[in-house]
């Protein structure tokens, strides 16, 4: 057993959901080191779609490491870090012809702004309020869902623009969601900057730490629509809702849109660390060679992992496995809804999905109902996280392969911690 004088030589500053240390994990569920089994709904933070230990990702990535661990990109090319890259290019929608690869979220949201900076040669950038785009200082600029994601490290970079995302349910009731919305888009980029000043404009395809925000499909359309009037590029951040969380295997597909550079990590390489720019040459042939890149980008046994997890995504058709688990789950907080007041809406895609979390009949957000309920499951040894710009969403993220049974037992959980949670 780790004891608490060991433990300190990992700082709290990252934080920590739950106090449990783990040991092993395999499918759905992770056990800890006195012997508990947890289910796991929430899989990494959408990283291990294809549950722990998937037998055909270890195997490829058992078998690259007696071939090669680093390729480096500067160096050569590698045959599996081709493949990987044809392979995400199978997937990804749009005319993509083009696959850099990095190492985090953040550092490929980084990445997809600089592509498009230098490849217009243009300054601006415009986001989202409550986005969430990773901790490097860049993408702190770009992040506006929480004041912990910025404050204490400004000045952040300068040439970054926020507008309203549309959120349906905080939409005032006298407005339309995606006039809402769009009319204040349309009004930052002229009152705050030159429209022919914007480089791109990155949005997250349903907002995830923001609070599994799922805006109406007209909405992305007319998002796209406004990229192509003023000539910026439109990146689509698929980090969190990307490798067939939805349903499909990218979120934007459901809109009817394609992006112009998509930004993919987390569930590309079940757990190895790989992210990626995903984008077409005509961009990138613009950039000036060693403008971009890193040391460890494309690590060959991560791309060996993406492989595997595309062959096992697709083959074992999961994304169709989490669009019915999705329904279901969707469709028990519904009626759970009908005997808790606490649930003011239930929204998600595929196993995206979550519950907004207010005082009953009022839409006020209720922070401490959230953590109360999910206190309570996680109690119960299922795993789940919160989020939402004012702390009161519970959102699940289970392996895109769960079982129906798994999803009994977390049901049967969900409906013992609202009870302890919220009475009646
Ligand atoms: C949509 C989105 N973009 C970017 C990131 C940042 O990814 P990373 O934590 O790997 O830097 C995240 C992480 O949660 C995310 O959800």
């Amino acid at each position: 057993m780790l004891d608490e004088k060991m433990k300190k030589a990992v700082p709290s500053v990252t934080g920590r959901f739950t106090p449990v240390t783990t040991t092993h994990a395999k499918g759905s569920w992770f056990h800890t080191e006195d012997g508990q089994k947890w289910l796991d709904m929430a899989v990494g933070i959408a990283v291990v779609n294809t549950g722990h230990g998937h037998p055909r990702v270890i195997e490829a990535v058992k078998a690259q490491l007696d071939k090669i661990v680093h390729a480096q990109a500067n160096m050569f090319y590698n045959p599996t870090v081709v493949e990987a890259a044809n392979k995400i290019l199978e997937v990804v929608p749009g005319e993509m012809d083009n696959v850099m690869f990095v190492n985090s979220g953040a550092e490929a949201c980084e990445n997809a702004v600089k592509l498009a900076k230098q490849a217009t040669r243009r300054p601006v950038t415009i986001a989202f309020k409550g986005a969430f785009h990773g901790r490097t200082h860049l993408c702190m600029a770009l992040t506006c869902s929480k004041a912990v994601y910025r404050g204490y490290y400004e000045p952040l970079p300068a040439g970054i623009y926020h507008a309203r995302y549309a959120y349906p349910y905080r939409t005032p009731a006298s407005e339309d969601p995606v006039d809402y919305a769009i009319s204040d888009l349309r009004k930052v980029i002229t009152t705050e900057c030159w429209p022919d000043d914007v480089a791109s404009i990155i949005i997250e395809p349903i907002q995830g730490e923001g609070g599994f925000i799922v805006p109406p499909d007209e909405y992305f359309k007319e998002v796209r629509k406004i990229a192509d009037e003023i000539g910026a590029l439109l990146i689509i951040d698929e980090i969190q809702a990307g490798f067939g969380r939805t349903g499909t295997w990218f979120c934007h597909e459901h809109y009817g849109v394609t992006a112009d550079i998509v930004t993919v990590a987390k569930g590309v390489a079940s757990g190895f660390p790989l992210s990626a720019v995903v984008s077409r040459s005509e961009y990138f042939d613009k950039c000036k060679p060693g403008t971009m890149g890193g040391t460890y980008g494309g690590n060959a046994v991560a791309c060996a992992a993406a492989i595997a997890t595309i062959d096992a995504i697709r083959e074992e058709e999961m994304a169709a496995n989490a669009e019915r688990q999705g329904e279901k789950l969707r469709g028990f907080f519904a009626k759970m809804a009908e005997t808790y007041p606490q649930i003011g809406e239930v929204r998600g895609k595929g196993l995206m999905d979550a519950i907004e979390i207010v005082k009953p009949g009022t839409r006020e957000p209720d922070p401490a109902a959230t953590k109360a309920f999910a206190a309570e499951v996680v109690k119960r040894q299922v795993l789940i996280l919160t989020c939402g710009m004012y702390d009161n969403v519970a959102r699940f993220l289970p392996p895109l392969n769960i079982s129906d049974d798994e999803m009994d037992h977390a049901f049967n959980v969900f409906e013992d911690a609202a009870k302890a949670a919220w009475g009646s």
